[in-house]
């Protein structure tokens, strides 16, 4: 049996003017997760919404939270992070001096734990941490903003991370995160990710539901 694409919609990408409404077509839908970008407006030249919006996003959702920091010393936050109900919490590697200290702070709060790569952070630098974490997310895009076109070393990357996975026997899934439609996502499937996350696709689609159907379908 092959093994099933996993899809989580960017809530970067919703209408905030009509959250209730967003979320509720995201709990009907055939989405995994609901992917999360918080930003600090230092990591990433841009803010996005912080704790005491996402605490009504957490009431609304019914998906699992899958949760993005695009901030400087994310360890600061993970009480917070764990407080929503979130499953998963991804850190960046560049912001992290202490990684592997972080990564067991997130695991020891009862969360998933991952680690994400911007565009110019190499596969081969997780060698010693590919083992510790449940998720590796690749930037497929500079973090900061939706809509970007997607960068296509990615597809090298999605495949050199497969093939350190599969050489460490670590248990980490692979997620991909910036420009992903259904054209990237068929792409991105078949170069072995196990999770696409999908803004400005799935929000600005005519039919959210159909869009998250096609993306779970992309490259088979
Ligand atoms: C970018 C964020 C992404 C963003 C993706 O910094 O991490 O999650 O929402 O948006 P799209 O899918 O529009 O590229
Ligand atoms: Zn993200």
């Amino acid at each position: 049996m092959e093994k099933e694409l996993k899809i989580s919609p960017s809530l970067l990408a919703a209408d905030f003017g009509n959250l209730e409404r967003e979320l509720g077509k995201i709990n009907k839908s055939e989405a995994d997760w609901l992917h999360i970008d918080i930003m600090d407006g230092v990591f990433v030249p841009n803010i996005s919404f912080g704790f005491p919006v996402l605490k009504y996003v957490a009431k609304l959702c019914e998906k699992p939270l899958d949760v993005h920091l695009m901030i400087v010393q994310p360890e600061k936050f993970i009480h917070e992070v764990k407080d929503l109900g979130a499953m998963m919490m991804n850190v960046h590697y560049e912001a992290c001096v202490h990684l592997h200290r972080v990564i067991q702070q997130i695991k020891d709060a009862g969360m998933k734990a991952g680690v994400t790569l911007n565009p110019s952070t190499p596969v081969f630098l997780l060698e010693d941490i590919i083992r510790d974490v449940d998720m590796v997310l690749l930037m497929s895009v500079n973090p900061g903003f939706g809509g970007q076109k997607f960068i296509e070393h990615t597809i090298d990357k999605v495949r050199a991370l497969r093939e350190l996975i599969e050489r460490t026997g670590s248990h980490a899934l692979i997620e991909v995160d910036g420009g992903v439609n259904q054209e990237t996502g068929a792409r991105l499937a078949k170069a072995g990710a196990d999770v696409l996350v999908a803004g400005s696709a799935v929000f600005k689609a005519p039919d959210m539901g159909e869009m998250i159907h096609q993306l779970k379908i992309a490259g088979r």
